[in-house]
């Protein structure tokens, strides 16, 4: 490793990094230490404008493209070349926690201003990114910002996609992009040279084998649908059973087809329903309509691409008394992280004496979408008995910092290649 690079790395302050994820928390604080930091809602917009008002102190530069993805860029001495990108997402889940996404952003940050403490110039500008809504538990799918970004979706696809109060998408990204005048207009799939995410792991291995860094190899498969079942409201005391068209009925016999055909014994394939809207969700009335989400994950492509097919013939078969819809709403295959880039990461974790192993990531990330227009791997740091997407995730001030000086080495010595 380049002195310059060990030398920014320990430049990183753990009180500095810990400070502003407390600052971050505030916003959208919910009771037992939990973040509800919707996309594209208030709270992410005043996240928005800390993190901005916070790369206002340097000579950093400021876009944003058209789904609000923000870039934070520290320059190069090379103008045109591309940069290298780090970062991750400032939407959390509904009751969400402390660390997911926000670590990676602000791990981002301080490599950044641990650069800048440190004197180091790059060849390469180096960009930190702020992805709009990576979780999804708003609008859905998740890592939206990343498949806008990179060409996956065209960004008229997802403008019309509702919360579950009806609000459309585009009106809340217009109110979020109005926010922050300040930052220039960017186009999407601006070259990227390379990109590196950090993150806290959502899983127990790095706690249980009591390592600080895992280098992280790939992501594994993911569908998502949305499956919607209508039939007819009625009265739940007099109508008869063979009269009626209950779409909860027929919602749990879909739900329970769908949770033989993911059965594995093996415990690797993951099957959710995490969201369902029950119309018109009244006591005695028969349910006239149902929508709920199916994620599926598996890590073998062949096993991914199976059960994904399956889904939408299971869903009609079971379904007895109504009309059924089954809409796909994210198709993600499983990804391999590129080898070189792992391999900077690895050697920047072993120059700096951090114990680490190597691991395949159960969660999505935007680095999945990264890895199909550019060189990509990530970075975990461990999370308290590997919780997440709960309220109680948490992470130390130690672990986090470790993570983020394993990102400014790997950061800049990819920046000079
Ligand atoms: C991201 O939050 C995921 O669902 O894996
Ligand atoms: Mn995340
Ligand atoms: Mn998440």
């Amino acid at each position: 490793m380049r002195e310059d690079a060990r030398d920014a790395a320990l430049r990183v302050d753990e009180q500095r990094l810990w400070q502003r994820h407390a600052e971050m928390a505030k916003i959208g604080a919910i009771p037992g230490n939990g973040v509800n930091r919707a996309a594209l809602s208030k709270e992410d917009i005043v996240a928005r404008k800390l993190l901005l008002s916070w790369a206002a102190k340097r000579n950093f530069t400021i876009g944003v493209d058209a789904i609000g993805n923000l870039f934070i860029r520290r320059a190069g001495t090379d103008a045109d070349a591309a940069p290298i990108m780090t970062g991750s997402h400032m939407d959390t889940q509904p009751r969400g926690g402390r660390f997911d996404g926000i670590y990676g952003v602000l791990a981002g940050f301080e490599a950044l201003e641990a650069m800048d403490e440190a004197g180091i110039k790059t060849r390469r500008p180096i960009e930190v990114v702020a992805w709009t809504n990576e979780e999804g538990g708003r609008f859905a799918p998740c890592t939206m910002g990343s498949m806008v970004f990179t060409g996956a979706r065209p960004l008229a696809d997802v403008l019309d996609v509702t919360d579950n109060e009806g609000v459309i998408l585009k009106d809340a990204l217009a109110q979020t992009l109005a926010a922050t005048p300040e930052a220039k207009q960017r186009e999407f799939k601006s070259p990227a040279a390379g990109y590196i995410e950090v993150h806290i792991e959502q899983g127990p291995l790095l706690e249980n084998a009591q390592k600080t860094i895992g280098v992280v190899t790939g992501i594994q498969g993911l569908r998502w649908f949305n499956i919607e079942v209508s039939g007819k409201t009625d009265h739940a005391g007099t109508t008869p059973l063979a009269l009626r068209k209950d779409a909860v009925r027929d919602s749990i016999a879909i739900i329970n087809a769908l949770t033989e055909l993911t059965h594995d014994p093996a415990d690797v394939t993951r099957f959710t329903v995490g969201r369902m809207l029950v119309t018109p969700n009244s006591p005695n009335s028969v349910a006239s309509h149902v929508l709920f989400s199916v994620d599926i994950r598996h890590p073998d492509p062949q096993t991914i691409a199976k059960l994904g097919a399956a889904v939408e013939p299971l869903a009609r078969k079971a379904a007895k008394f109504c009309e059924v819809k089954v809409t796909p709403t994210l198709h993600d295959d499983p990804c391999v992280f590129n080898a070189d880039v792992a391999g900077e990461i690895e050697t920047a974790t072993r120059e700096l004496d951090l114990p680490y192993m190597r691991l395949s990531s159960g969660a999505s990330h935007d680095a999945n979408y990264m890895s199909r227009v550019c060189p990509t791997a990530m970075i975990f740091v461990p999370c308290e008995k590997g919780v997440s997407h709960n309220e109680a995730e948490n992470a130390t001030p130690g672990d986090l910092a470790a993570g983020a000086r394993v990102l400014t080495a790997a950061l800049i010595q990819l920046a000079n290649k």
